[in-house]
């Protein structure tokens, strides 16, 4: 299954939403379950992030998730949420080495993968050439910036970016980049709230912050961790549900239920012996 072209806007909605004051949310998914649960709210982007790494591969980061991983992971999530706007990542190595192999991949992850846009990280002068190819091959780009999961090696850990002066410029001349080589958007990771600030009220193009303060044009979360359903607590995640409690909860109900027999019951029994 590819994108369906007729059923949903393009990218140019968002420039258009941030126009307009809209702010725009923004979740990821990961499979045909959550996907199908988010496809039936009005939420406005799906990501298909590479932090599936960590949420359901477990993995301690993101660098080892592959081309194969995302396409997989993008495509179900496409069959759960047919007509959402789908952006996937581009995994670490799918966009560092040739250009052919960067719009390959960019390639691969709009037509098996059937998502909308990819996204990729950094702002380096190689990233923005690669955001250049492939927006020239017709693939709408998100860049991201700030606290980048796939520089964590180089970052010493999960340590918010830009704190002080020269790190705070240079992210913010890196935005300015980003929008001249034609990305459509820009995720904003772990910086502080007045870069978020400084670089939305900049960038024509929208800003979707994740522990980016409360002045981008959007923001997003991890489903697992706003619902409740990881172990992951850092400071920008809200909690809207406790699927950790109410999982167990549930499983332990059943366990005990098998374990006392009083499940299943007639209601659950096909051609039961006796009627119900
Ligand atoms: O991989 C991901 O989920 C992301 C978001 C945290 C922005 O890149």
């Amino acid at each position: 299954m590819t994108a369906p072209v007729n059923k949903m806007p393009g990218p140019k909605i968002f420039g258009q939403m941030k126009r307009k004051g809209q702010k725009i949310a923004m979740i990821t998914a990961y499979d045909f379950a959550s996907a199908s649960v988010v496809a039936t709210t009005d939420i406005d982007v799906i990501l298909v992030g590479d932090s599936l790494g960590m949420v359901v591969l477990g993995y301690d980061g993101t660098i080892k998730v592959t081309m194969a991983d995302m396409i997989s992971h993008s495509a179900a999530v496409r069959r759960g949420a047919p007509e959402k706007f789908i952006i996937t990542d581009m995994p670490y190595l799918s966009y560092h080495l040739t250009t052919r192999e960067t719009k390959l991949n960019a390639a691969r992850l709009v037509n098996a993968g059937a998502a909308n846009a990819v996204k990729m990280e950094g702002g380096s002068e190689s990233r923005l050439a690669a955001i250049r190819e492939i927006v020239d091959m017709e693939i709408p780009v998100c860049a991201h910036l700030g606290l980048t999961p796939q520089s964590v090696l180089r970052f010493g850990g999960y340590k918010v970016q830009g704190k002080d002066e020269a790190a705070h410029e240079l992210i913010f001349q890196q935005a300015l980049a980003i929008a001249a080589a034609g990305a459509f958007m820009l995720v904003l990771e772990g910086i502080p709230e007045l870069l978020g600030k400084q670089i939305t009220e900049a960038l024509q193009i929208p800003t979707i912050g994740i522990g980016a303060g409360r002045f981008c044009d959007g923001q997003v979360l991890v489903y697992h961790d706003m619902l409740g359903y990881s172990n992951m607590t850092p400071k920008y995640v809200k909690q809207y549900s406790d699927l950790n409690r109410s999982i167990p909860k549930a499983i332990m109900e059943y366990t005990k239920e098998v374990r006392e027999g009083s499940f299943p019951t007639l209601e659950h029994t096909y051609y039961p012996i006796e009627k119900p």
